[in-house]
């Protein structure tokens, strides 16, 4: 098991944000600067959702259209499927004032509570370390230079890229095994540190023992993913993988 980080500062703290990290497809993260009560500090990445609140009910049909993509989990989410008692899955589909904040809570912490238990589970993840109303503090990977580049930005020689997938690999078993597809997997989601590959962005992720479409996510994420690897010249095949993955279930 591990134990919470012993860089992190406790309560009481205040908070100084250093400015944007980065505005990605549907969050923008910024570095803060925590100072705790006894002067010691730490740094974080602060992860704010742009807005997608569902303000009206036919935006559900809206958002219906474009189910074949990555907004087939929020579908999801906002028709009240990931709910387990009848009352809130109604309360969701009507948009009910409380069914409103069923959502909100639900779709802030899932990513916190997803990369909880992969990070529990060893997985190389930011550990996570609070979600609030629109934002979800997160473990900074990178140095007061520069935060960590992409693992698509990265520049790596022939032998960190075998380094890379070998990581990759490693981290799929985990998160394979732990249940869940990653759901929007690519160069972009993974971050190269001090020869280090870091997952990140999993608001999307799925349960795959509740999600008849699940293996099909984990199959697209080790195509995306292995195809990159493979434009780089390593013989990353992506079926061997997937099968591979299949055997930690
Ligand atoms: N913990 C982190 N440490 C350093 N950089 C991060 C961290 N989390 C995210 N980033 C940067 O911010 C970008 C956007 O974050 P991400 O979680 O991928 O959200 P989005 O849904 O907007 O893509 C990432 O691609 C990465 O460059
Ligand atoms: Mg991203």
């Amino acid at each position: 098991m591990r134990s919470t980080p012993s860089w992190l500062v406790v309560e009481p703290w205040t908070d100084v944000d250093l400015g944007v990290i980065k505005v990605g497809k549907e969050a923008q993260v910024n570095l803060v600067h925590r100072t705790g009560a006894d002067n010691r500090t730490c740094q974080f990445a602060r992860k704010r959702y742009l807005p997608r609140e569902v303000t009206f009910k036919g935006q559900l049909e809206q958002l219906g259209v474009q189910r074949s993509s990555a907004f087939v989990n929020d579908v999801q989410y906002r028709e009240g499927r990931q709910f387990r008692k009848s009352r809130d899955r109604r309360a969701v589909a009507q948009m009910s004032t409380y069914g409103r904040r069923l959502l909100q809570d639900r779709w802030t912490g899932h990513e916190h509570e997803i990369m909880s238990r992969l990070w529990a589970a060893g997985m190389s993840v930011p550990y996570p370390i609070a979600y609030g109303d629109d934002v979800f503090d997160l473990e900074y990977i990178g140095d007061d230079a520069q935060a960590a580049p992409q693992l698509q930005a990265a520049r790596l020689s022939r032998r960190d890229l075998g380094e890379a997938f070998d990581q990759l690999i490693v981290g799929l078993r985990i998160l394979i095994a732990e249940g869940f597809a990653h759901g929007d997997l690519s160069a972009y989601n993974l971050l190269w540190w001090d020869d280090r590959l870091w997952f990140i962005d999993f608001p999307q992720a799925v349960d795959i023992a509740a999600n008849l479409a699940g293996l099909d996510f984990v199959h697209r994420d080790v195509t995306n993913v292995c195809g990159w690897f493979q434009r780089k010249g390593l013989d990353a095949d992506a079926e061997d993988t997937f099968a591979d993955l299949l055997h930690f279930m």
